[in-house]
């Protein structure tokens, strides 16, 4: 039985899965299929759903177990689980670090242990104009890299620590002192074997990665720009023109993503978002 269709969306990565209404839930079968179509394609997009958070964290649900959001400031306050992605603040105007939040490339929870499998967009007010998420595939760029930076990166291991980029202090300004301790540096290797897959892919993060173990970090920062370059060129990236009602899920380990941050501040951008642990 044939549950939904799949559709290219014209990038090396990025499906669409035509035909499945997310809003009622999935038989374990239907859901069985998604799971394949997922391992095989590691952005999925959905359009035109109608998703009450709650429903939201259900389908989440089944991907597992939901890790919060850090902020508390922008959780949903009936469904704690799912956060807010939101430019708008509290009294209607605009919420700066909202608009340009998660615009360098990442993948989520790379500061953390345990950092989620996956996670899912939930579109609900998008700008007129861009607004986009952009996606990039980290086994692709591996396997393209020049034989001589591969070399070079071979069982290198990232430092990350929350907030400390290689290009220096982002989110790491705003946080009290309490929240600052509750983060320490956490060791990675920069080829990373897909938990799943098996398949290796480069792993670091443009927001969370200070540095590469045993390495100044001038050189650090040069080397991550360099892979950075190989990861985001244009020919290994999608970008997702967001829709209200879209549906976006992607895989963590396998790509990583960006707010593309090419709309004007003042234009509302609100989505909902869920991130699954393993
Ligand atoms: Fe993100």
């Amino acid at each position: 039985m044939t549950y939904f269709n799949e559709q290219p969306l014209g990038a090396p990565i990025g499906t669409e899965i035509v035909d499945l209404d997310l809003s009622e839930p999935l038989s374990d079968r239907a859901f069985a299929a998604l799971g394949e179509a997922f391992a095989r394609h590691p952005v999925l997009a959905f359009r035109g759903q109608t998703l009450a958070a709650d429903r939201m964290s259900a389908f989440a649900r089944r991907f597992g177990p939901i890790m919060a959001g850090v902020d508390p400031k922008y959780r949903h306050p009936d469904t704690p689980e799912i956060s807010f992605l939101t430019n708008v603040d509290q009294d209607g105007g605009v919420d700066q670090f909202g608009a340009r939040r998660a615009s360098a490339w990442h993948y989520d929870g790379s500061f953390s242990t345990a950092p989620p499998a996956a996670a899912m967009l939930y579109g609900i007010e998008l700008p007129a104009i861009g607004g986009g998420t952009e996606f990039a595939d980290t086994a692709r760029a591996l396997e393209r890299l020049p034989a001589a930076l591969r070399q070079r990166i071979e069982g290198l291991q990232t430092v990350n620590h929350f907030g400390l980029g290689p290009e220096g202090r982002d989110y790491y300004d705003g946080l009290t002192p309490e929240r600052w301790g509750q983060y320490r540096p956490v060791r990675k290797p920069l080829i990373l074997a897909h938990p799943k897959t098996g398949r290796p892919g480069l792993s670091f993060c443009m927001i969370h990665t200070a540095g590469i173990a045993g390495m100044r970090h001038g050189e650090a920062a040069e080397l991550l720009r360099e892979l950075l370059a190989h990861v985001a060129q244009t020919d290994n990236v999608y970008y997702h023109r967001w829709r209200p009602g879209d549906v976006v899920l992607w895989d963590e380990h396998a790509t990583m993503h960006r707010n593309a941050g090419d709309f004007p501040p003042a234009q509302r951008r609100i989505m909902l978002r869920a991130m699954m642990l393993p």
